[in-house]
């Protein structure tokens, strides 16, 4: 993992158009062929996962048996998101958080038992329940568009640029001013205290 954006573009490892990712054992097909429309987002998600150095502000250390780190709430532009539900409402899954549960006896995700295969509409029946519900909130559906800059986008046009470059810059930039006014806040606050006492004494 960790290529610059190149890795998303154009040979994203062939590996991930195999029915079955080889980077996981993880497969797609667990309730029959999934459509091809749906599975290129799938495709597209594990490429921002694996290969995008974008997503920074988003790490979470956990303490996993499988991994130490996580993303969580990326904010995914909502048409990328509108458009992933949309292109798999009518493809197969057994389950609605695809992090954990699986049976893995096999070497690769099977539906546990008692898990029935219906469509993905109606185990995630809203795109956010599918965006979020997932792989367990790593993405958050963003109330922004595509070309905002202030939302992760799943597609774009690599010869053009990776506009999520600008975007992770923004959030951590606010996520570190923010840590920074609540670590000044305290100070400030004793420094007026102190300035109170010494202006009474
Ligand atoms: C991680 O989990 C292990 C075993 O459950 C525990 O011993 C360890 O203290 C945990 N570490 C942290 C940082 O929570
Ligand atoms: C897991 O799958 C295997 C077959 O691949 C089956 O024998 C076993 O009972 C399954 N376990 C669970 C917990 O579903």
């Amino acid at each position: 993992p960790g290529g610059k954006n190149a890795c998303c573009s154009v040979s994203t490892s062939q590996e991930l158009h195999k029915d079955t990712s080889l980077l996981y054992n993880f497969n797609w097909d667990h309730c029959g062929k999934m459509k091809p429309a749906c599975k290129r987002h799938f495709i597209q998600d594990t490429c921002l996962y694996e290969c995008s150095p974008n997503l920074g502000p988003w790490i979470q250390q956990v303490n996993d048996s499988w991994r130490r780190e996580r993303f969580r709430n990326v904010p995914l532009c909502k048409e990328d998101c509108e458009s992933w539900w949309e292109d798999c409402r009518t493809s197969y899954t057994c389950k609605s958080d695809w992090h954990k549960g699986w049976n893995w006896t096999s070497g690769s995700n099977k539906c546990p038992a008692q898990a029935v295969c219906r469509t993905f509409e109606s185990y995630f029946p809203t795109p956010a329940a599918l965006c979020e519900g997932l792989w367990s909130h790593s993405y958050q559906v963003s109330q922004y568009s595509r070309g905002s800059g202030r939302c992760i986008q799943m597609w774009f046009e690599p010869a053009q640029g990776n506009p999520n470059e600008e975007v992770a810059r923004f959030y951590a930039l606010a996520m570190t001013s923010r840590a920074m006014l609540h670590g000044i806040g305290p100070l400030l606050l004793s420094l007026a205290l102190m300035l109170q006492l010494w202006l009474l004494d």
